[in-house]
């Protein structure tokens, strides 16, 4: 069996997956940090592998960047693979002075500028993408105790990376720390098919300062967010 965009069988991927944009991320968690991995699907060069984490079975896939691309993915995983833990690790722009380069987010919610959750709800409704509490409460609680730091509040998600008409200066005055892409239609997915989903982030640029950091410390970084992702979803 495959769908239009995964050629793995029933049962080979998890029920718990890490999401990466890049697959060559995938391939980077699934050869670092996963016991026997073993790559299901490579339909246009976007990996996803099947391994297992300190016993447990973990898969990690890539999405591609966007709302529209993650979305196809999601969907997929959850309709046709039945995932139900999902964890988005991604990178982020910081917009708020609370956050600094490499330090890990952990999106409480994503407000969006995304048509796709305007459309899905009419009626003047704003539907709110809201992290699961769950997962939130027990990454926080896998930070300590890892000994590392997070902080945990709204993202915004955007269509638009090349966004210039984006209002940076009032998005921060309403505390909303980073920009992404992604997370809004993750949390939206999740709410629609009653599974469970957690955004974690590594800040790799920031729109207010021009800090500059080494390829190293951003792996670091990176490296921190996959073990608290990881920690978290074989945390039952
Ligand atoms: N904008 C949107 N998405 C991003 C950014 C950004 O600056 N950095 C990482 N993902």
């Amino acid at each position: 069996m495959s769908t239009p965009h995964i050629a793995a069988n029933k049962g080979d991927i998890a029920e718990r997956i890490l999401l990466p944009g890049d697959p060559l991320r995938a391939k980077f968690i699934a050869e670092n940090f996963l016991d026997n991995p073993v790559q299901y699907t490579a339909i246009r060069n976007i990996f996803g592998y099947t391994g297992t984490y300190k016993g447990v079975p973990v898969s990690v896939q890539g999405t591609g960047m966007g709302m529209p691309s993650i979305s196809i993915y999601v969907h997929e995983l959850i309709k046709e693979y039945g995932v139900q833990k999902l964890f988005r690790v991604g990178t982020c722009g910081g917009m708020h002075p609370d956050v600094k380069l490499r330090d890990v987010l952990i999106a409480q919610a994503a407000s969006t500028d995304s048509g796709m959750v305007r459309n899905i709800f009419g009626g003047g409704i704003n539907f709110a993408p809201i992290a699961d509490y769950e997962l939130l409460s027990k990454a926080v609680a896998n930070v300590k105790k890892l000994g590392l730091r997070a902080t945990v509040g709204n993202v915004i998600s955007v269509d638009r990376f090349y966004d210039e008409e984006i209002d940076s200066e009032k998005l921060r005055s309403y505390g909303i720390l980073a920009v992404e892409m992604e997370a809004a239609a993750l949390y939206l997915l999740a709410a629609k098919f009653h599974v469970k989903a957690l955004a974690l982030f590594t800040v790799s640029d920031h729109l207010f300062n021009n800090e500059v950091v080494s390829a190293e410390e951003r792996q670091t970084g990176f490296n921190d967010m996959v073990k608290i992702a990881l920690e978290t979803a074989i945390d039952d």
